[in-house]
């Protein structure tokens, strides 16, 4: 942000998140100014002009990039893409926000690392949102604040509502499949509340419930997996693609004086339903109604760490890591085996 005080972001990709992150871009966070945008797609490219008045819409990335009046970049491409997009736009001098996960492999998260390093002013945040949800928050500075001793255990899942049209069977040939798309969450949120310990060996398994056409690229619409890190602390994930009551994303922080339990009870809002039925709430139906504060805040944190030239609060290490068991775990459902980190 060299000159002016306001943030002036580009976007690239608007699609399903990339739709969330330009509305709260133009909209919702202080300090920050949606002045330009990119889609190969021609229809994503009117719909942010018309619903946003974002007239400077590309076809192409490094039309983005060779703009002048812009300070920083969302990334929220498919997968497959974030690496090299991460790496095009530090080399044109842009700050970097980038969605999860970095990147479906080892070596382009060590490249995008070493090509950040070349740009010490440069800030990059990769999207792990959870962190600025409301209540992990919460719960995060209870456990630093030791109100549950030493925490030894998370168990961690990430939901989702089943989705007829086949969505996660087109989206799996760049999503990196169920555990780096969607258990990455979980993996961050572990590694957070367990104090970043160092992962040792991981063991994954999966089934098809119900959409065979993921088999054809090696995933699975549910999963469950375990991870060992150093010193004996342990996490357990669970992933789901065909849930039948919405989105849930539910935690639970084991120590040795207490456990902390987050969004035990994935409801919609604070309304309770007393019928024949019995007595019950509405669900979230995704993750953006539960996690929508979240993004707004995660955001904000990249806004201001930019603002204050600081690191923002997740590093690119972090993301190294999130991918590391990510990719382990996945190797693990293949082989049906263990795999030591
Ligand atoms: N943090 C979260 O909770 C969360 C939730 C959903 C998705 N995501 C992540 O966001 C990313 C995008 O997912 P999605 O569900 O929005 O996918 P999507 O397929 O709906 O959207 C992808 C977008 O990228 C655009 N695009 C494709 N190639 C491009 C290119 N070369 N240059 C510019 N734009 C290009 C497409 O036109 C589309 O607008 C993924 O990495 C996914 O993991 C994160």
């Amino acid at each position: 942000m060299t000159t002016s005080s306001t943030l002036r972001v580009g976007i690239a990709g608007l699609g399903r998140m990339g739709r969330r992150h330009a509305e709260n871009l133009a909209r919702r966070v202080p300090g920050a100014k949606l002045v330009a945008a990119c889609s190969p797609v021609a229809e994503e490219r009117e719909w942010v002009a018309r619903d946003l008045g974002v007239e400077n819409a590309h076809a192409d990335l490094a039309d983005l990039l060779a703009r002048k009046d812009v300070d920083a970049v969302f990334l929220v491409t498919p997968t497959s893409f974030h690496p090299e997009h991460i790496v095009q736009a530090l080399k044109a001098g842009k700050h970097v926000f980038c969605e999860k996960p970095l990147a479906l492999d080892l070596a382009e998260c060590r490249r995008v690392e070493a090509e950040a390093a070349k740009h010490p002013k440069l800030k990059v945040m990769i999207g792990y949102g959870r962190r600025f949800d409301p209540s992990y928050s919460d719960a995060h500075a209870k456990v630093k604040a030791g109100e549950i001793g030493t925490p030894y255990l998370v168990r961690s899942q990430n939901l989702d509502m089943n989705d007829p049209s086949g969505f996660f069977v087109r989206f799996a040939p760049t999503s990196g499949g169920i555990f780096l798309d969607c258990s990455v969450h979980d993996i961050d949120l572990a590694r957070w509340f367990l104090g970043f310990p160092k992962p040792v060996r991981v063991f994954a398994a999966g089934t098809i419930a119900i959409h065979e056409g993921l088999r054809e690229h090696g995933d699975v619409d549910n999963g469950v997996a375990i991870c060992e890190f150093e010193g004996g602390k342990l996490a357990c994930f669970a992933a789901s693609r065909t849930m039948a009551h919405g989105h849930e994303t539910s935690t639970e922080v084991f120590g040795t004086r207490g456990r902390l339990a987050i969004g035990a009870n994935p409801r919609l809002n604070r309304v309770d339903i007393s019928d024949a039925h019995g007595v019950r709430n509405e669900c979230t139906p995704t993750f953006y109604e539960r996690f929508e504060e979240a993004f707004q805040r995660e955001t904000f944190e990249f806004v201001q760490a930019i603002a204050e030239d600081r690191p923002p609060a997740l590093t690119l290490h972090d993301a190294t890591e999130a991918t590391r068991i990510g990719i382990a775990l996945r190797q693990s459902l293949t082989a049906r085996k263990i795999v030591e980190l």
